[in-house]
C-alpha cells in the first residue's frame, strides 16, 4: 500500500491504545500514516480519543468510518461479540483489517470470522501483542540455548490479572457478560499465553482443564487450571486467575525447567529473567534484556527509540510493523491463521473443563 489511512473502530481501553501507539510511531513515516478517524457508540469517548490523540475526525456511527472511501484501513476494538461486524463490513470493502483478540464469543463465530478473511484474502492481523515484547524474544533466545545444552522437561505458568470486569481503565463491564464476552479468563486474557506458548513451545497435543467460578458471573469462570501435552512430549501447566487484590499488580510468572537448567520470567514491575544452572545463576534484567534482542530484525530500526524499546511498549512496536509491513507489502504477523488456532487450543480446554479435566485431543 502507498498510503495508509486508518479509522479505529472503538474508544475504550484497546482503542486509546491503538491511537496512543499510532500517534507515536506516525512521525517515522510521515504523510504515508493517517490516522484519520475514531468511532464508538459513546461519542464523548471518541471525542477525547480524537482530541488526546490528534485523531482528525470522531464520530458515534461506526459504518461511517469503515465505509468512508478515503480509509483503507480498520481497526476493530470493539467489545468481543461484535468484531465479526465489523470485520464482515471492512472485508466486504476490501479494507485491511487490525482486530483485537479473541475476536468472537464462540467457536463458530471464531471459525465465522477466520472464513471471511481468507475468503477475502484482506491483510489482517490479530492483536497478540505479546510476540513483538522484546522481553519474550530473550526468552525465546535463551529456550534455544538452553535446549542445546539439556532437554526441556515441562513449564509452569500462573497468570492472574485483576477482575477487568469493571473495566481496565474505566468503568465498562461487558466483560461480566457472556453473551458479549464468550467465556471468562482463559479467553478473554489467557488465549494471549495459548498463542504465547505454541510460538514459543511447539504444537500442544492434548489439554485437561478445570474452571471455577468464584465471583458467580454467569459463564464468566474467574479460575482455570489447564494441563497441556505438546506434540513434542514436553508437559506444561497453566494457572489463569482473575482476582480482586487491588495491592497485587497483574503479572505472568513462568517457570520453565530443564533437566539441568531452570528459567523464570516474571513481568512484574519490570520484566525479569533468572536462569539457573548447577554452577551459576544469572538474573536479566534491563537493559540486559534489550541487549540480547536488539539486533533481532523487528527490533534493530528501533534500536535509538528509548520510549518504545528500552521501555517494551510493545503496542507501539506491534503497531509500528503493522504499518510498515502494509506499506512494504509484506506479510502481517499473527493472522486470522494464528488467532484461529489459540482459539481452537482454547475451546478444547473449555470442553474439557465441562467434562470434569478429560483430556481433549486437539488436532
Ligand atoms: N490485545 C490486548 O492486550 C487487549 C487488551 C484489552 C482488550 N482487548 C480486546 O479489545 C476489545 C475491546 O476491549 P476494551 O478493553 O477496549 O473494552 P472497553 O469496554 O474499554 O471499550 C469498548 C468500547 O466499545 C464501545 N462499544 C461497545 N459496543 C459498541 C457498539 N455496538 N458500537 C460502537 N461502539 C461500541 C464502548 O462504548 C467502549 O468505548 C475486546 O475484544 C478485548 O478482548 C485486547
Amino acid at each position: 500500500m502507498e498510503k495508509i489511512v486508518i479509522g479505529i473502530i472503538g474508544a475504550g481501553y484497546i482503542g486509546r491504545e491503538h491511537a496512543r501507539s499510532l500517534r507515536l510511531v506516525r512521525p517515522m513515516f510521515g504523510d504515508k500514516l493517517v490516522i484519520a478517524a475514531i468511532a464508538d457508540k459513546n461519542l464523548e469517548a471518541a471525542e477525547n480519543a480524537a482530541r488526546d490523540f490528534e485523531i482528525g475526525r470522531f464520530t458515534d456511527d461506526i459504518n461511517s468510518v469503515i465505509d468512508d472511501p478515503n480509509i483503507n484501513v480498520i481497526f476493530s476494538c470493539l467489545p468481543t461479540k461484535f468484531h465479526i461486524d465489523v470485520i464482515k463490513r471492512a472485508a466486504d470493502l476490501g479494507k485491511a483489517i487490525f482486530f483485537e483478540k479473541p475476536f468472537a464469543v464462540s467457536m463458530q463465530q471464531a471459525q465465522a470470522v477466520s472464513d471471511i478473511l481468507e475468503g477475502s484474502g484482506v491483510p489482517n492481523q490479530v492483536g497478540f501483542v505479546l510476540r513483538y515484547a522484546p522481553t519474550y524474544h530473550a526468552l525465546k533466545k535463551l529456550l534455544a540455548e538452553r535446549s542445546r545444552e539439556s532437554a526441556l522437561r515441562t513449564i509452569v505458568l500462573r497468570d492472574d490479572q485483576m477482575f477487568p470486569i469493571k473495566g481496565i481503565s474505566h468503568f465498562t463491564d461487558w466483560r461480566s457478560k457472556v453473551d458479549l464476552a464468550g467465556a471468562g479468563v482463559l479467553i478473554e486474557h489467557g488465549i494471549h499465553d495459548l498463542d504465547l506458548f505454541e510460538w514459543l513451545f511447539g504444537k500442544v497435543k492434548r489439554v485437561s482443564a478445570r474452571s471455577n467460578n468464584f465471583a458467580g458471573y454467569e459463564g464468566i469462570e474467574d479460575y482455570m487450571e489447564v494441563r497441556l501435552e505438546f506434540a513434542s512430549g514436553v508437559t506444561g501447566n497453566m494457572v489463569h486467575i482473575w482476582h480482586d487484590i487491588p495491592a497485587h499488580q497483574s503479572i505472568r510468572h513462568f517457570e520453565i525447567f530443564f533437566n539441568k537448567a531452570l528459567i523464570t520470567l516474571d513481568t512484574y514491575d519490570m520484566h525479569h529473567i533468572t536462569v539457573r544452572d548447577a554452577v551459576s545463576e544469572a538474573k536479566l534484567e534491563r537493559p540486559d534484556l534489550y541487549q540480547m534482542v536488539v539486533n533481532e530484525p523487528l527490533f534493530k530500526d528501533l534500536s535509538n527509540r528509548e520510549d518504545m524499546l528500552f521501555v517494551s511498549d510493545y503496542y507501539a512496536i506491534q503497531d509500528y510493523w503493522f504499518v510498515r509491513n502494509l506499506l512494504e507489502g509484506n506479510a502481517l504477523s499473527p493472522t486470522v491463521k494464528d488467532g484461529l488456532r489459540a482459539f481452537t487450543v482454547g475451546n478444547a480446554c473449555y470442553e474439557s473443563a465441562k467434562q470434569d479435566g478429560a483430556w481433549v485431543e486437539i488436532s
